[in-house]
């Protein structure tokens, strides 16, 4: 029987690649170059399933030409890169990996929290510039985490794994927005509140973290009204999706000292962050490293190859999104 052709966007986990290639008929991305639309749009009719990830795009027009393509089985779990109406339209299932980034991400977000809060990066430029004095008392003070009120909007698999990290690890209050209802018990697991709207949530948090999906629907879901609920001293942490918030009404809040700080490790047009936020010193930049862990990376790649292993063995993939 012929396997089916698949297309590997870009380079992935050599464990991962080397047992897809036992599996099917597998096209790699050696030069690890993202992928035009033109060429993912031609792909659709060469290969039974692409991979793509965060740095293809697949709007409307991808879908228009003759294809092929069953199955979009994505490595990553945020999939607002794929416009999945029009894959539903024309017959293509899209699957995505949840639940094994949950972990990473999360020691992201903290990292993120801490470092901006204890002021971590502006304290190892000052030294490797030379420009470090000495201990003082008064020396680059930060503020405390331990103790502190975080506020989460969203709460799926990774705002579950930031509200435990920072329930146990550093008894914070946890305060929750989310789409819709959470469960008591969930709740209960964290002591967390959940608040019925962002308006509710900000001004009473010193810290915020972001872990609702991306998209047309959260575009600019921190616009600059909401900053301006924040605490002046409050900091916000985005490990979710670069849209989710107005790059520009941020630099702004950071600007003017409206907020204490922010960690971000996604960005609205990546790789091209803003000249105006390089330049903020109580910022912490991040190259997308939420799930960038070897562990995590293969299991993500695995995770695609169970799902395209049911898809093609006729089942229902475990991760269908679309
Ligand atoms: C995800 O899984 O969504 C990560 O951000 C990588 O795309």
């Amino acid at each position: 029987m012929m396997k089916p052709r698949v297309l590997v966007t870009r380079r992935w986990p050599d464990a991962v690649e080397r047992e897809m290639a036992k599996v099917f008929d597998i096209d790699l991305n050696p030069s690890d170059i993202p992928l035009s639309e033109a060429t993912l749009r031609d792909a659709m009719g060469q290969y039974d399933a692409i991979l793509p990830t965060v740095t293809d795009r697949l709007p409307a027009a991808v879908f228009q030409g003759p294809a092929r393509t069953r199955i979009l089985a994505n490595y990553g779990v945020g999939f607002a890169h794929i416009d999945t109406e029009a894959a539903k339209a024309s017959g293509i299932a899209v699957t995505n990996t949840p639940d094994v980034l949950s972990d990473c991400t999360a020691d992201i977000a903290m990292t993120l929290m801490l470092m901006v809060a204890r002021r971590a990066g502006e304290g190892e430029r000052e030294l490797r510039n030379g420009r470090w004095t000495g201990w003082r008392p008064t020396h680059m003070i930060g503020t405390k985490v331990s103790g502190a009120t975080l506020g989460l909007i969203g709460f799926g698999r990774i705002g579950q794994a930031m509200a435990k990290r920072a329930h146990f690890g550093f008894g914070m209050k946890i305060l929750v927005q989310n789409r819709s209802a959470v469960p008591a018990e969930v709740l209960a697991r964290y002591n967390a509140v959940q608040v019925p709207t962002i308006e509710d949530l900000l001004p009473q948090c010193d810290f915020v973290s972001l872990h609702c999906p991306g998209g047309a629907a959260n575009r600019h879901l921190i616009n600059g009204p909401r900053l301006d609920l924040m605490r002046r001293g409050a900091f916000l942490i985005n490990t979710a999706r670069g849209e989710v918030v107005d790059e520009h009404a941020l630099a702004q809040a950071l600007w003017f000292g409206a907020i204490g700080g922010a960690g971000l490790d996604v960005y609205d047009r990546e790789p091209a962050i803003p000249r105006e936020l390089l330049g903020a010193d109580n910022l912490v930049l991040l190259p997308h490293l939420g799930s960038a862990t070897i562990e995590t990376r293969e299991a993500m790649g695995f995770r695609v190859l169970d799902n395209l292993t049911d898809f093609f063995a006729g089942k229902q993939p475990r991760d269908l999104v679309a």
